[in-house]
């Protein structure tokens, strides 16, 4: 046999066990060890039948993703799966850790399947922008009927064993997986068993409601705009509620190409590897042990600090939240209470899920009380010198070892820790808004941050179920520094001849879940102005609209008036702010002009680029898809399109240096194309050489 597929007689069963670590992903090794072992199966004379199984921590976990876009080596999957289900002999699934993709494919062409308590099973290649495309899309509903195949193939959400075996996807629950498998296999054959083949089933997939896939698509094509695979996959679900199993098979062939071959594929594949990536900081090796987090606190309770302790609490870390005044610790802690209590009524959570978590969440005005947190995360006021004098009463009051982190958006990280004498145990931890929701952990390395430090916070952030990314120590490190210069473009738009709504509309179709004015009225007209205020730099032209808004009383969505006027959360375009715009425009001397689609695009989307160009090259971001993942998980950049770097690097990089040295000479200065981008396009290179 092969290395990485044994075949090995346990009586008259045939185990045959995938070693391929660490996922046992279906590598053409793979691929071929199962051709030869089912060969060997049908031809051995001393085996009546075959249990299959993964070696180490799991079945098999899919298709090898890294194998997609290259030239396939057969045998192809199809092929193998071909052989096993016209197997003389039975063959049982035994799965364990997380069946998903291509393996539970694999497995639904097994006769049966059985299955550890523990065991989850799925079919995510929706995520990677795919589709199941080794018979999932119609065997699944086979199984269990169009409702639960469309939810499971439409979203890639697993499921457990329990719910597995009540829908018919495994046969029984064993408690120990190869006995009990072989025990089911020797059932099989004593009871001499037809061979049971999900493709022949028919019960579950015929005469269903044609109205069922109309309604299904309407709302499906609500929840994932943009995303190309989820239309798709249902369309395969359809398809094996309306054609025999063979047309069906050709069907999900034909999409699964349509879906291989597009981009979003690309992109979606490149974000999953960037996200593992992300985790992975050059000088930290497995050497260097994370600290163990059993509790934390939070300084302020505000938007953020009650989102921060959310995330502890969630994960059953209890987590005590400091405030100066009683009144606002009340506050925060109603504002937590108050967004646990519409998960339970949106259904995403239970009662007992959140009485558990505000359990764990408890409120104080001394610091005396949290002295013993293993970390404390201060999320005050955006303000250096109160920082500093959080950190100083911080070094006071935390035990040895303790991680003194901030919250900042954008401050120096190494200044704050200059308040305390343990410099080593300082780091950023930048939560996004709402910090109990979105996905990234933007940790800041500050120039003493140790290296148990920084492991600590990137552990603690997978903890805590976020994707952490590590940044570099500069004015907004990496994510809010590259956002400045696509706020302020978008505001140069607005005096140039577009309107918010023109500039908003662009960056919605684009795939972001709103766009730059939408998200200023959404944030606080006065947030910004304090922020302007706060810098006391003298006023900039193009800041010029916002800040009459400010003047106007019109702070955005909690005054019911920003860039728009507002009925509850809907907006709609003001003729207040138009004329306000073409005023100002005037007061400038500026012409107006139709600005096209495409320039707003390019206007809003390159400066993203060119900053984060400059990121990379001084070396505060470690890599160009680290960038991607900050923008994916932190600002809502579409997954589709794989993070602001990888499209540029889709569009051509010599394209996006000619667009910024056009807009160089049109606007001037701000748009210098950063040297690191000349570089790469002078040596006809991408990203991945900026090292070099
Ligand atoms: N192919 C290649 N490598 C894979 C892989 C796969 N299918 N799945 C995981 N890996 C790699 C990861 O990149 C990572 O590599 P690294 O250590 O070098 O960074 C390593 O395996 C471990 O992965 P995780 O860090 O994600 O480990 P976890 O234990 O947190 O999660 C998992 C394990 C749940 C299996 C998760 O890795 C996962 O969700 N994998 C993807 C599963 C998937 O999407 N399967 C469908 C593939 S497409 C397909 O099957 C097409 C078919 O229909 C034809
Ligand atoms: P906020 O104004 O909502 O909350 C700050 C809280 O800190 C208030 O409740 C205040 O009473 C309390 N506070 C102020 N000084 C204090 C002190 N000395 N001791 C104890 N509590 C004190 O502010 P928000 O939005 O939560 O921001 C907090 C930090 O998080 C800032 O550094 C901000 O830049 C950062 N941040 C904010 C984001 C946002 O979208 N709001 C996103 C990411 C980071």
């Amino acid at each position: 046999m092969s290395d990485v597929v044994s075949y090995e007689l346990k009586g008259r069963i045939a185990v045959i066990t995938i070693n391929n670590p660490p996922v046992n992903a279906l590598s053409h090794g793979v691929r071929k060890g199962m051709q030869d072992a089912f060969a060997k199966l049908n031809a051995d004379p001393g085996a009546d039948a075959a249990v299959l199984v993964g070696g180490g921590r799991t079945f098999i976990a899919g298709a090898d993703i890294r194998e997609f876009g290259k030239p396939m080596q057969e045998p192809g999957l199809h092929g193998v799966l071909d052989q096993m289900e016209a197997s003389k002999k039975p063959i049982v699934a035994a799965l364990h850790g997380t069946a998903l993709g291509g393996g539970l494919e694999v497995a639904l062409t097994c006769h049966w399947r059985v299955g550890i308590a523990s065991l989850q099973v799925g079919l995510p290649e929706v995520k990677l922008g795919l589709l199941p495309g080794a018979g999932g899309t119609q065997r699944l509903p086979r199984l269990v009927g169009p409702k639960m195949a469309a939810d499971m193939i439409t979203t890639g959400n697993f499921i457990g064993a329990k719910p597995a075996l009540e829908n018919g996807v495994i046969d029984e629950i064993v408690a120990e997986l190869v006995p009990g498998a072989i025990a089911f296999a020797e059932k099989v054959v004593a009871e001499k068993r037809p061979l049971r083949k999900v493709s022949e089933l028919t019960d579950k997939v015929k005469n269903v409601d044609p109205k069922f896939f109309e309604e299904y698509r309407a709302t499906l094509k609500k929840k994932v705009k943009g995303f190309l695979a989820p239309m798709h996959c249902l369309a395969t679900v359809e398809a094996a509620c309306t054609l025999p199993f063979a047309e069906g098979m050709k069907r999900e062939a034909a999409l699964f190409k349509e879906l291989h071959d597009h981009p979003q594929r690309a992109a979606q594949i490149h974000i999953f590897f960037s996200e593992r990536e992300a985790g992975k900081i050059p000088d930290i090796g497995p050497e260097v042990k994370p600290k163990e987090i059993k509790s934390a606190a939070v300084i302020g309770a505000g938007t953020m600090g009650g989102g921060i302790a959310m995330n502890f609490a969630n994960v059953g870390i209890p987590v005590k939240i400091l405030e100066m005044e009683q009144a606002n610790l009340d506050r925060g802690l109603a504002v937590i209470r108050k967004n646990y209590e519409t998960s339970v009524a949106r259904g995403s959570t239970t009662q007992a899920t959140i009485d558990k978590a505000l359990s764990l969440i408890s409120g104080t005005m001394s610091y005396d009380d949290i002295g013993d947190a293993d970390i404390v995360i201060e999320a005050v006021f955006e303000n250096m010198d109160i920082k500093k004098q959080v950190f100083g009463k911080l070094d006071q009051v935390m035990k040895q070892g303790a991680i003194l982190a901030s919250n900042t958006s954008t401050l120096d990280i190494d200044e704050i820790a200059s308040a305390t004498k343990r410099p080593e145990v300082v780091i950023g931890t930048h939560f996004f808004s709402p910090a109990n929701v979105m996905k990234l952990l933007e940790n800041v390395r500050g120039k003493d941050s140790s290296k148990e430090t920084i492991a600590t916070v990137m552990e603690l952030g997978k903890k805590i179920r976020k994707v952490p990314a590590l940044a570099g120590n500069c004015f907004g490190f990496i994510g809010n520094r590259m956002l400045h210069g696509y706020t302020r473009e978008a505001a140069e738009l607005l005096l140039e001849g577009a309107m918010p709504w023109d500039v908003d509309r662009v960056i919605v179709e684009f795939g972001l879940p709103m766009g730059p004015f939408q998200m200023g009225d959404l944030a606080g007209i006065d947030v910004g102005w304090r922020v302007r205020q706060g810098k006391g730099t003298p006023p900039e032209k193009h800041n010029r609209v916002a800040d009459r808004l400010y003047e106007m009383g019109r702070y955005g969505q909690k005054t019911q008036a920003g860039y728009y006027k507002y009925d509850g959360r809907n907006a709609t375009p003001d003729p207040v702010v138009e004329k306000l715009i073409t005023d100002t425009s005037a007061e400038f001397g500026i012409t107006r002009r139709k600005i096209s689609d495409e320039e707003i695009l390019y206007r809003c989307m390159l400066p993203l680029v060119n900053v984060g160009a400059q990121i990379l090259d001084e070396g505060i971001a470690i890599r160009s898809s680290d960038i991607d993942v900050i923008y994916v998980y932190g600002y809502g950049y579409p997954t589709y399109r794989g993070g602001p770097m990888f499209w540029a690097e889709q569009m051509g990089l010599e394209k996006v240096l000619g667009l910024i040295r056009k807009y160089e000479q049109e606007h001037g200065s701000r748009w210098k194309p950063a040297p690191l981008l000349q570089k790469l396009v002078d040596q006809k290179k991408g990203w991945a050489a900026a090292k070099a």
